[in-house]
């Protein structure tokens, strides 16, 4: 029987600090009625000065870890999606790797926007699937709090920290684990969601912090309607490659960057409004963590459960997108 991945456990953790939608209005010019209206956001989890992203993704992977009842020594591999690392390098997965006191294992970032960690799994499949490695851990971990431009209303609103943990490991028993995955991209509308400054093209300076250029640029509008369609292509092929259609599916976790784009997701693919998993209020936009964070929340409040079928699905800067479809 072929191998494929298997989730072995989920973890997350957020910042304890919340923001709420009033807490913007003191900052800039919005409004809680905006917020909800436009975005179903009322609140995000919001990193201390003194926090980066391995400081949350230590319990998240620690949790996953338990979970799956396996310990660091167990791991075969560890990547990390994030736009947001500690620093550019050494890498988030490799401080990651010496934090947990795991072995002297494959450890590498993904940077794919909000589909970070949708590539991550998928990459992780393919190791399992070749036998180079047996347990894999996946994190999605952003604190854009960090690379928030305070001063602009447009962006200031829609982003908080937190980090969401998978163990992944072989699956022989050929029913369960991933049944496909689906990976895109079209650097050609790049600039639509980027940061201007801090890479070789326009390193640090006086000039780039002065101008806020080491901030996250987003043209919003721009965006919604490939976010829409490329997450409906996206749930389309997944499900056409696994031999399956959309009713089929049980459980659909998607990105969680506007209520709006995932309520037209689901309109557009004619998905029921119970299989669609919605946590959006309470964390905002934490890009590439918050399908790990839906699939952990949804399997806490039991709504996937052994062989549900689950596709999760992201969209992100890049632009990126793409999705794993799996049998839990
Ligand atoms: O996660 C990665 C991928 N990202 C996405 O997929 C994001 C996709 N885009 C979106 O979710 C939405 O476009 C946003 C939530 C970012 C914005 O919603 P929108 O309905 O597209 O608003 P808009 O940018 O077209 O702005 C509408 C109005 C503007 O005012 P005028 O020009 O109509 O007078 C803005 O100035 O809303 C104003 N506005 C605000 N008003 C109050 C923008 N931000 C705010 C704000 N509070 N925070």
């Amino acid at each position: 029987m072929a191998v494929r991945s298997r989730v072995l456990g989920t973890g997350m953790c957020v910042p304890d600090l919340i923001m709420t939608n009033d807490d913007l209005t003191r900052i800039v010019d919005t409004s809680d009625e905006w917020i909800v209206s436009r975005t179903g956001m009322k609140e995000r989890h919001r990193v201390r000065p003194d926090q980066a992203a391995s400081d949350l993704a230590i319990p998240a992977s620690r949790q996953a870890l338990e979970e799956a009842g396996l310990g660091a020594g167990d791991l075969d591999a560890i990547i990390v999606a994030t736009i947001t690392p500690d620093t550019i390098f050494p890498s988030t997965s490799c401080i990651l790797q010496d934090k947990l006191g795991a072995r002297h294992i494959t450890a590498f970032d993904v940077s794919a926007g909000c589909t970070g960690a949708i590539y991550a799994l998928a990459l992780a499949d393919m190791m399992i699937r070749a036998g180079d490695a047996r347990h894999v851990l996946i994190v999605g971990v952003e604190v854009l709090t960090k690379i928030t431009n305070w001063t602009d209303r447009s962006t200031c609103v829609l982003f908080g920290d937190a980090a969401g943990a998978m163990v992944v490991g072989p699956c022989d028993d050929g029913r369960h684990g991933m049944l496909s995955y689906y990976l895109a991209s079209d650097g050609a509308a790049g600039n639509t969601l980027f940061m201007p400054a801090g890479g070789s093209r326009l390193p640090a300076s006086h000039e780039t912090v002065d101008q806020r250029l080491h901030c996250l640029y987003m043209k919003g509008n721009e965006l919604f309607r490939p976010a829409v369609k490329m997450m409906s292509d996206s749930c389309i092929l997944l499900a056409e490659r696994a031999g399956l259609t959309l009713a089929d599916i049980d459980m659909y976790v998607f990105h969680q960057a506007n209520l709006r784009i995932i309520e037209a997701v689901g309109k557009r693919l004619e998905i029921p409004r119970e299989k669609v998993f919605v946590n959006i209020h309470k964390y905002a936009n934490t890009s590439t963590a918050t399908t790990i964070l839906a699939v952990h929340e949804a399997r806490r409040e039991g709504l996937i459960g052994s062989g549900s079928i689950v596709s999760q699905v992201a969209f992100g800067a890049g632009l990126t997108w793409g999705g794993v479809l799996w049998r839990w």
